[in-house]
């Protein structure tokens, strides 16, 4: 457990920032509740190394170098971590350790390092001529390694390898204390879920002495809910990761520091027994895992991945433990205990967990506690259009071994809602391990947004055993506003997408990684959802969005306007053209010049960074296309460029249209737009 600059800092380390969050650390509990590591990343070296071949630190951002920062973290009882690099240069271009690897060791040892990141770019593979990137990955990290263990100092080892086909973890255990195994995550959902996927899958590949590294905590950065970020702490938590904070922690919020030091989700983590969770099912993205414990308790995590709130049931026996009269159940984020006798479930929201350390109780210890319940919503249909009508179920759930009594529901709608409760919502007494379900209409109202999302909450009061208890669960209903005609809509993203259309403003709530030719590792993508205007885009034609949100990821996360022969064609049917507002927030053109299955070729416009929002342009003249962008609602344009497609992706018919891409499969975002024409029309 500890820190790390990257996510809050990046290039921008320096001795004054580590030994301040060093403080904070102290001051703040973290190292308290166990964060022991203050690891400084890349770029906290100065360009070129000594006339010695010594790596050197810079000397602005650490004057004295790194010895006093190591000493001064000493003394306040923490440790001190520092990155390098096994190529020639780091991924930032600072000094590599290539050929330097017992120097450089001997160094960090002499400066008093604790703990080094050692990363994989610019390795020199063409002095090793015949050999799979795999192979010498293996063997330089493994130089690293005898390296730091020649110093005789004990020096944490962390593997940087996620490459695909480098597989870390299946050589990481000789060579290292923990590896990477995945991407760069991202501070928002969806990347935390691909890491979240990408590593529970490797679950028997971590025991002591060697964790899977899913990678730093992006927990505080501000792009992602609190709800997700209690998943994201949770997940690595049961899978056994490291939980390194890269955040900046003198700036973190109460809320963001309780996840942090949330003890008994760390005690999870940090367990003895040193036994990552395995997944027992996971159908549908409802996730049941199950951790073991020392002593013989589990922690039985219940993720939601999906985008609607759900029940996840699984039971103590199917989470491992042994068969008994009952349980008991400690909710790591409510602290509440109940028990049940076999069934652990509960109304998850979206995107997150519930987290229950589940002990083995005599019957004698499970009739001091309360039983454990659970209160759900349910809609028919998750999506409503406005001013229709679905059916929502309240039930509530006595998993206990007691019954409970005088059990009432209530159910609330946002103002402008109509509610009619079709039954009765009170019981005198509702058995163990029975069900009562209460059903009402609801009807959204008549004028809303494109896309909105309407809360509906329920509470159930009871009586447990003594005293009255309650509980309340919510439900976040999304309601649109259909598209008309004459325009259409098209979803090449493999998962569900919503679209709205209302008074000249769109919505698309959308994942898919967007229009993009291949990339690094990368292969070229088609996968976005549109409003678009069939036959749209004739060989002499213009259309134009302007852009006012989108909430974007990836390396190809966007919003903005697309040609196409056929909208609907599945991915690598060929796009003539996209012009976006990309998820670093510059002006970018992707083109299909070749007549392949995919566009091939991108553009982006140099040293722009844009804001919302932004009005886009897109022109065409028989299978040439220019894209313009304003940021002044059209008053003033600049030109983005002049392409020409192939002529097998610019039919004499187009469709054409406003488009938009989370950027990760893994995550749906809304992304708006208003004003919406082509040719002159305008959607309203
Ligand atoms: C990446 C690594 C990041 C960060 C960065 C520094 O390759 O995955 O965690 O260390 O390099 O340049």
């Amino acid at each position: 457990m500890g820190w790390n600059d990257w996510y809050s800092a990046y290039c921008g380390v320096s001795a004054q920032l580590v030994e301040e969050t060093a403080r904070d650390m102290v001051a703040d509990g973290m190292a308290a509740a166990g964060y022991r590591y203050v690891n400084i990343d890349d770029c906290w070296m100065a360009p070129a190394r000594d006339s010695a071949g010594n790596l050197v630190a810079d000397p602005t951002r650490f004057p004295g170098g790194i010895k006093p920062v190591a000493a001064y973290v000493h003394s306040l009882g923490l440790k001190l971590g520092i990155y390098e690099d096994a190529g020639t240069l780091t991924c930032a271009g600072y000094p590599g350790s290539y050929g330097h690897e017992a120097q450089d060791a001997a160094t960090f040892a002499s400066w008093g390092v604790d703990y080094v990141k050692y990363d994989r770019c610019n390795i020199p593979y063409a002095d090793f001529p015949g050999e799979s990137q795999q192979a010498v990955d293996a063997s330089l990290f493994t130089r690293m390694s005898n390296a730091l263990k020649a110093t005789g100092r004990p020096i944490v080892y962390s593997i940087v390898d996620p490459d695909p086909g480098v597989d870390s973890w299946t050589w990481g255990r000789t060579v290292g204390n923990l590896w990477r195994t995945t991407p760069d995550i991202e501070d928002n959902y969806g990347s935390m879920l691909t890491n979240f996927e990408g590593t529970v899958e490797l679950s028997s590949a971590a025991a002591p002495g060697g964790w899977n590294d899913p990678d730093l905590l992006q927990i505080g950065n501000g792009g992602s809910t609190a709800t997700e970020y209690r998943s994201e702490f949770s997940l690595w938590a049961e899978m056994a990761a490291p939980l390194i904070a890269s955040t900046d922690v003198a700036d973190l919020s109460p809320a963001a520091l309780s996840i942090y030091e949330n003890a008994d989700v760390i005690a999870v983590d940090q367990d003895p027994l040193g036994r990552p969770g395995v997944a027992v099912s996971s159908a549908g993205g409802l996730w049941v895992m199950t951790k073991q414990l020392t002593g013989g308790d589990r922690s039985v995590l219940l993720f939601n991945s999906t985008d609607t709130a759900a029940t996840i049931t699984t039971s103590a026996t199917a989470a491992g433990l042994r068969r008994a009269a009952g349980y008991s159940l400690l909710n790591l984020w409510t602290g509440d205990v109940s028990e049940t006798g076999s069934q652990i479930s509960a109304y998850v929201p979206a995107h997150g967990v519930a987290m229950f350390r589940v002990g083995v109780q005599t019957r004698r210890a499970l009739s001091g506690l309360a039983p454990h319940t659970v209160l759900s919503l349910a809609a028919a249909e998750p999506e409503l259009n406005a001013g229709t009508t679905t059916t929502v179920q309240e039930s509530f759930t006595d998993q206990g071994t007691v019954a409970v009594k005088r059990l009432r529901l209530s159910f609330f709608a946002p103002r402008g809602w109509l509610v009619k409760r079709l039954g009765r919502n009170h019981l005198k007494r509702l058995a163990a391990g029975h069900r009562f379900t209460v059903s009402y209409n609801v009807t959204s109202p008549a004028t809303s947004p494109p896309l909105g999302i309407a809360s509906l909450s329920g509470a159930a009061s009871y009586d447990p055993v003594d005293g009255l208890s309650d509980s309340s669960a919510t439900l976040d209903e999304a309601t649109s506003v259909p598209v008309p005609a004459p325009f259409a809509t098209a979803n090449v993203t493999g998962r569900d997408a919503s679209f709205g259309a209302s008074n000249g403003s769109l919505a698309i709530s959308a994942g898919g990684t967007g229009v993009f030719p291949s990339y690094e590792i990368q292969p070229a993508t088609d996968s976005f959802a549109a409003i678009y205007a069939p036959g749209g885009a004739g060989p002499s034609s213009s259309a134009q969005v302007t852009v006012t949100w989108d909430p974007a990821g990836g390396i190809a996360g966007s919003a903005g306007l697309i040609a196409r022969n056929q909208m609907t064609a599945p991915s690598g049917s060929g796009t003539a053209v996209v012009l976006y507002l990309s998820s670093n927030s510059t002006i970018e053109m992707a083109w299909n010049a070749q007549g392949g299955p995919d566009v091939d070729t991108w553009f982006q416009v140099p040293k722009v960074y844009v804001g919302y929002p932004v009005t886009l342009r897109l022109v065409r003249t028989g299978n040439t296309y220019t894209g313009y962008y304003s940021t002044s609602h059209g008053t003033s344009w600049t030109l983005v460029r002049t392409v020409t497609v192939a002529p097998s992706v610019s039919a004499a018919t187009q469709d054409v249209g406003a488009f938009h891409a989370s950027g990760l499969d893994t995550w749906v975002t809304t992304a708006t737009f208003q004003d919406l024409l082509v040719n002159g029309v305008e959607l309203r």
